[in-house]
């Protein structure tokens, strides 16, 4: 049996294991707010990437307890979202914007005008427009200090979805619309309550300003992952498993994992 909590490389990334989810997401907690102090000391401002889902929830209410502790100012924090439902009102409570609205937006001192999520009631034909702002806006302000993404029983990061494309073609992918998986729509119905419910489309960030990010943090959790987290980790980088991709950056990504999630890396 591996020990319940370890640090180890493989594919040239740090792989942190804890025995519970909530210890992974504490790790998870840490590392966002030494980037934040890091990136602050030194650029005056930190950018992240959020992500949203059930695994980042715990995450979420760590930082929270962070500030309110006195320990994490958000002030001088810029956040964009991995992605958001289309369509979709921004007061739907299912919306990402409410999702992170409930979870962080309305807990901590980040100021409205920096804190970016896709906007899920643009026109569908400005959505390819709205999509390229955000990358502009993401690259304007300096690209992302931290990308904190989860990963998809499929493998998706954001709604990157897998796909046929060359890893090249998949690698420069911008932030666009996208139809949702099969499997993202069946884990959708909690969110959703039926399948016939589920919303089918969405904006996602392109995998381009995900890999483009300084440091990457993945947190998985649960049994239902530990499949895909190794093939993602030690099988081939394939757009048909899209956080293989991370292998491409590997040196700037930490997996945080707990004992479930890692069960089937065999390290
Ligand atoms: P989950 O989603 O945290 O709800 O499992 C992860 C993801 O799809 O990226």
């Amino acid at each position: 049996m591996p020990a319940a909590e370890r640090t180890v490389q493989i594919s040239g990334s740090t792989v942190i294991v804890r025995p519970t989810a909530e210890a992974a997401s504490q790790v998870a907690a840490d590392a966002i707010a030494e980037i934040i102090h890091a990136a602050v000391n030194e650029r005056g401002k930190a950018v992240l990437g959020l992500a949203t889902g059930a695994t980042p929830e715990v995450v979420y209410a760590k930082l929270v307890a962070k500030h309110e502790a006195g320990g994490l100012s958000f002030q001088k924090v810029v956040t964009y979202n991995l992605d958001e439902y289309y369509p979709i009102q921004p007061l739907d409570p299912r919306s990402y914007r409410a999702y992170m609205h409930r979870l962080l937006f309305s807990r901590v001192d980040l100021p409205a005008n920096q804190a970016h999520l896709l906007d899920g009631t643009v026109p569908e034909a400005f959505a390819p427009e709205h999509a390229a702002q955000f990358d502009r806006w993401i690259e304007a302000d300096g690209g992302l200090d931290l990308q904190l993404l989860g990963i998809g029983r499929n493998g998706h990061i954001g709604f990157n979805e897998p796909s046929d494309a060359s890893v090249a073609d998949f690698a420069a992918a911008p932030t666009r619309l996208v139809e949702l998986h099969p499997v993202t729509k069946g884990d959708a119905v909690r969110e959703f309550g039926a399948h016939e419910n589920v919303i089918s489309h969405a904006l996602t960030m392109g995998v381009k300003s995900i890999l483009s990010a300084r440091a990457v943090v993945m947190l998985a959790t649960g049994p239902r992952k530990a499949a895909i987290v190794a093939q993602a980790l030690r099988g081939p980088v394939a757009s048909t498993v899209p956080a293989s991709l991370l292998q491409t950056i590997a040196e700037r990504v930490v997996w945080i994992l707990d004992e479930p999630a890692a069960a089937e890396l065999g390290a």
